[in-house]
């Protein structure tokens, strides 16, 4: 016998990201604020002194990536019981990409779901974690190993919230615009080899273009199984970098930026891109204080670290990688000797 369970699901996941002044914000339900500490004393006053809602509520937490784990995960659903939110509640996340993975996967479980939006404050979460709706936490295994999912309801970008944010925690969000542009688009690439992100004017078109790559980019593919994959130009030896080098020597951003040069230098060994043309990646990646070259101790232990990522399917690896510029090709079942020197030559 089978029994078929026809949900006929036609849900509009469908969603705007706005960019410029973030004024005001209005709902009619109760909201929770999620962030972290060192946000909230920045510029929580100021979140809320725009918020119109029957009830804000806040659920603060710890800073920092340690502590994008379950245990905080449930520290953050027990606050949103204490604060009696429902199932017509809505969370906001506020905060950079760790708060938003927080917010967006608690958003997926509480109470078998409830609706978020996302207002972030890194140029990171600005420009590539905050819309696309993947979610969740580290555990020991590794990162995002746990999540689901969930688009959030909106997006609002707002530039003022950088005003206060590291410089190394800004040139690591530049990392993955230079990413996205040295892969989808070579027009904005040329631009950025020039652009000053100091003016307003100009990080606000460079946000602005960033996202509209990776908007296209998950509309085509929201579930990874083919162009997503694009995104990782710089991921899959970045995140092995990070491994390696123990979560938290370098940012997020930065392990990208090393990894974009070991990606380079497979990509010049394939015939892929000309070695001129991965000069100027690297060059654009300078301009963001992004010159550093990852040396391994070991490229044969580096190279296995390179299975751990869990964009690894059947022992197989996909490398994102440049094709010219503004393109990239998908590459697995490259030899092991080629992906060691290339680990190597990208660490001189
Ligand atoms: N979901 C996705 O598609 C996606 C994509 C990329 C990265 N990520 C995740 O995002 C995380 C990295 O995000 P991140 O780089 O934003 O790191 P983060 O969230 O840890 O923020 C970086 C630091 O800046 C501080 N900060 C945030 N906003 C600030 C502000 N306006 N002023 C001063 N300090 C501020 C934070 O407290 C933190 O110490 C990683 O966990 C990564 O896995 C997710
Ligand atoms: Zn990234």
């Amino acid at each position: 016998m089978i029994i078929n369970i026809n949900l006929n699901k036609r849900i509009d996941d469908s969603y705007n990201i706005y960019i410029g002044n973030l004024d005001r914000l209005t709902f009619d339900m109760k909201v929770a604020i999620v962030t972290n500490k060192t946000i909230a004393a920045l510029h929580l006053e100021k979140l809320r002194s725009l918020i119109v809602a029957p009830e804000i509520g806040e659920a603060i937490i710890e800073d920092g990536e340690q502590h994008k784990n379950l245990a905080t995960i449930g520290a953050i659903l027990d606050r949103l019981c204490d604060l009696r939110l429902d199932r017509k509640s809505l969370l906001i996340a506020f905060g950079g990409g760790v708060i938003g993975d927080m917010t967006g996967f608690c958003a997926a479980i509480y109470q078998r779901g409830v609706s978020f939006i996302q207002i972030p404050t890194t140029l990171l979460a600005m420009v590539d974690a905050s819309a696309g709706g993947k979610t969740g936490v580290n555990n020991d295994y590794g990162k995002n190993l746990i999540g689901a999912f969930n688009q959030p309801k909106s997006v609002h970008i707002d530039t003022k919230w950088l005003t206060s944010l590291p410089r190394r925690e800004f040139n690591s969000g530049a990392a993955e615009i230079v990413k996205m542009a040295a892969t989808l688009d070579r027009e904005f690439f040329e631009r950025l080899e020039s652009a000053n992100l100091s003016d307003e004017r100009e990080l606000i078109a460079a946000i602005a273009q960033s996202i509209h790559l990776k908007a296209d980019i998950v509309m085509r593919d929201e579930k990874e199984s083919g162009a997503r994959a694009a995104l990782n130009y710089g991921h899959t030896f970045g995140h092995a970098i990070e491994k390696e080098s123990g979560y938290g020597a370098y940012l997020h951003g930065e392990c990208v930026a090393m990894g974009m040069i070991m990606a380079n230098r497979l990509a010049e060994a394939l015939e892929l891109i000309r070695e001129k043309e991965a000069q100027r990646i690297e060059r654009a990646l300078e301009r963001f204080g992004l010159s550093a070259r990852y040396k391994t101790p070991n490229p044969e232990a580096f190279y296995d670290l390179l299975f751990l990522d869990k964009k690894t399917r059947d022992n197989k690896i996909t490398f994102a990688l440049p094709r010219s510029i503004g393109g990239y090709s998908l590459v697995s079942d490259i030899p092991k000797e080629l992906v060691i020197s290339a680990i190597a030559k990208g660490g001189e």
